[in-house]
């Protein structure tokens, strides 16, 4: 099977869905934040960020995305920020369907208000200019876009089989 790569915001929902849709497909499912932190050895992302920043975080990431389009028949959870890099998006723009997760800014601050695992929402308001400035991005490169706000994970799975029939006919 063709790759499959969920995009998205923080909170959109893209590791639960992924864990599914791989099931679903008899495929591999990589998270490239756990990536990160295999190749890191850190035990967070907290971790990574405040002990040797953001930039070293891009550079494993990529990393990640590099070695999962290279083992095929994956499904590959991208961290929210990955549509950063004009070299992501052009990995995974050869390499993998690309299916961007929407969410609205208050279904992700609601998802996300007990935990403290995400360094970039550590701020709500930089998290909403973030949020604001990525929206287009994930737009303009996904192949399929998928709204979450009112649907269980087995829906969007299902919706995201749906596109994915259309474009490659299996
Ligand atoms: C980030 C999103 C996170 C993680 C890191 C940076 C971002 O992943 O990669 O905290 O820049 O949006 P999730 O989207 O899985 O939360």
């Amino acid at each position: 099977m063709k790759n499959i790569a969920l995009i998205g915001f923080m909170g959109a929902g893209k590791s639960t869905v992924a864990e599914l849709l791989a099931k679903k497909m008899n495929a591999t499912l990589v998270e490239t934040d756990m990536e990160v932190l295999r190749l890191s050895g850190f035990p967070s992302v907290n971790a990574v960020f405040d002990t040797e920043g953001e930039e070293y975080f891009r550079t494993l990431e990529q990393e990640a995305i590099r070695e999962a389009v290279k083992r095929g028949s994956c499904v590959i959870s991208c961290g929210g920020g990955v549509i950063n890099s004009a070299q992501n998006i052009e990995i995974l723009k050869g390499n993998a369907f690309i299916v961007f997760l929407h969410a609205n800014f208050d279904t992700i601050k609601q998802r996300l208000k007990n935990t403290d695992t995400r360094p970039l929402f550590r701020q709500e308001e930089k998290a909403t200019l973030l949020y604001a400035y990525r929206l287009p991005l994930y737009k303009k490169y996904a192949n399929a876009i998928i709204d979450t706000d009112d649907k269980k994970p087995e829906e969007i799975v299902q919706m995201i089989l749906e596109k994915y029939k259309v474009a490659y006919g299996n």
